[in-house]
């Protein structure tokens, strides 16, 4: 539309203002808003852009593959980094939400900092440091720390972000919801499996472990994780779904049994939501076999899950994430 015509020209007239004739690197995380962010950005300084984009060990199952295929269609220069140990050593003995998301968000600007030098070089006396971040109008909000905004939760890229900050932020979408950014996207002509994506939290599975993050938790929530989301495709709910966050209690334990004996083992907690924005949330009546499907599947082929709970809650008062 129209609208979204002009966003996109304002905000790459601004950035080719901002950048001049410096170097960016973009914050890609493989959802529609750093894509989107980054596609403005390629439009204003071409390949004076480089995307990087941070495996930190707490994606899902076959994420990162997926993103560098569909990435590398449509961004010149894109670099993987591969920094899981460094986040969850990071991590080890975290279970409190915010001081999560804090570290997340320090280890995420390190491994922009280093990529910035690796990709560029030392930066010259008085360069300015371009960071390309997708963040969005109710990031700011929820995060807190200005007029109109609130203080739920720290987001990785806004309040997570550390107090030595060293580079200079572009934002394009700052000002817009995601259904705004997806209408950018389409305008774009970006794929519509990107534009279309489910959104995914920048701190990624680390904040849906409730309880300390171990590799072995990645392991067990990945695949819990992905034969729900098996099944939600196979049903044909992708689109009708906001997201659907799978949660893992690690903390927790209950008793089960299985074949001839018991068990002792976690529950998981499935958490479909509807949503225009973010901002507030419904939980999604999803039919009653799908359900079942994902139960049986998750706690006959996830060791250790022997329990899958269904989340009722509405946003407010929940928020969407767990963390
Ligand atoms: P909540 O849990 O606050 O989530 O209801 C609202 C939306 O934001 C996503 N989310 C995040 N996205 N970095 C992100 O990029 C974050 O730190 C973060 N925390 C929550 C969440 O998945 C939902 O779509």
């Amino acid at each position: 539309t129209w609208t979204m015509l002009n966003i996109v020209e304002e905000q790459v007239e601004r950035i080719r203002e901002q950048v001049g004739d410096g170097r960016a690197i973009c914050a890609l995380s493989g959802g529609v808003d750093s894509a989107v962010a980054a596609a403005i950005v390629q439009r204003a300084i071409g390949d004076r852009l480089t995307c990087v984009y941070v495996d930190h060990g707490m994606m899902r199952l076959g994420e990162t593959e997926q993103v560098r295929r569909d990435f590398e269609e449509v961004f010149d220069a894109l670099d993987v980094v591969d920094a899981a140990d460094q986040f969850i050593d990071a991590l080890a003995g975290v279970s409190e939400p915010e001081q999560k998301r804090k570290i997340i968000g320090r280890e995420f600007i390190r491994t922009f900092e280093a990529a910035q030098v690796r990709v560029f070089g030392d930066a010259d006396e008085g360069e300015t440091a371009y960071l390309v971040q997708g963040t969005l109008y109710p990031d700011v909000v929820e995060s807190g720390g200005g007029a109109g905004t609130s203080n739920i939760k720290s987001h990785h890229n806004v309040g997570g972000l550390p107090d030595d900050l060293k580079f200079e932020l572009i934002e394009p979408l700052r000002t817009l919801f995601k259904d705004e950014v997806r209408a950018v996207g389409e305008q774009l002509g970006l794929p519509s499996t990107m534009v279309w994506r489910q959104p995914f939290p920048g701190p990624g599975l680390g904040i849906r472990i409730i309880g300390e993050v171990t590799r072995e938790r990645l392991d067990l929530l990945r695949e819990a994780d992905a034969i729900a989301r098996e099944e939600l495709t196979r049903a044909g709910l992708d689109r009708d779904i906001w997201q659907m966050p799978v949660v893992l209690l690690a903390d927790v334990r209950s008793v089960g049994v299985q074949g001839d004996g018991r068990t002792y083992g976690h529950p998981v907690v499935i958490r479909p939501v509807t949503s225009e924005d973010a901002m507030t949330a419904d939980w999604a009546r999803l039919p009653y076999d799908v359900i079942e499907r994902i139960s049986t599947r998750i706690t006959n082929e996830v060791a250790e899950v022997n329990r899958v709970t269904l989340d009722v809650t509405s946003k407010p008062p929940g928020t969407i994430e767990w963390e």
